[in-house]
């Protein structure tokens, strides 16, 4: 079976990832003027503070890297690695697959995700950077599901809040697959 099935090659307003079958949520337009939106935000807010970005992989490596392409003040990047979901849902632990191995004392953190749901794996994660004495932590994430949010920690930049569906692509995934999509698809309920 083929795997990653677009259903109509030229538009695209539906693909299958796996099993499942997704349909257009929102477009690479969108997600470019969101993501300048935020970078305008941090560019005005952290000038002459030279930020370190902390991406969280797997998934916020598109967001990260576009994101950071469009800031324009000094800034570093390093990445940590969490994983909570299993298939469509979280599992509501967090693994740390690899951990923060920078000198955090003193600098300015804006931890970077591609989206909050419950909020589990980046409270867990405020908590580990908080405990190395940076000198501000602020979370940006691309995508928010505030139905779904269990916490109560701040999200200081947010591209887009959205409904609690489960979604796919620019750099989300079902179980491995679907983040090479540059536009974001939504679960189609049956
Ligand atoms: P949280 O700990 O529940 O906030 O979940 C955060 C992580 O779960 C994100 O970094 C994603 O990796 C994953 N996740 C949450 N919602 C979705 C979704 O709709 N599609 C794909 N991955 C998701
Ligand atoms: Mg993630």
């Amino acid at each position: 079976m083929t795997t990653f099935a677009y259903f109509n090659k030229f538009d695209m307003t539906k693909v299958q990832v796996r099993e499942l079958v997704f349909e257009k949520f929102i477009s690479r337009e969108e997600i470019e003027t969101a993501v300048q939106r935020v970078a305008d935000d941090i560019n005005r807010d952290f000038k002459g503070k030279n930020p370190l970005l902390l991406a969280i992989l797997n998934g916020a490596f598109i967001f990260a890297s576009d994101l950071m392409r469009k800031i324009t003040i000094p800034c570093e990047i390093s990445f940590v690695k969490f994983a909570s979901y299993s298939g469509t849902s979280t599992t509501l632990k967090v693994k740390e697959l690899i951990g923060v191995d920078e000198e955090l004392r003193g600098r300015h953190i804006i931890i970077v995700e591609d989206i909050i749901d419950t909020g589990i794996t980046m409270d867990k994660l405020l908590t580990d950077i908080q405990a190395k004495q940076p000198e501000c932590v602020k979370v940006a994430c691309f995508c928010f599901k505030p139905e779904a949010f269990q916490k109560v920690f701040p999200i200081d930049y947010i591209g887009m809040s959205i409904s609690n569906d489960f979604i796919v692509g620019y750099g989300l995934d079902y179980n491995g697959q679907g983040r090479n999509l540059p536009d974001i698809y939504k679960i189609v309920k049956e």
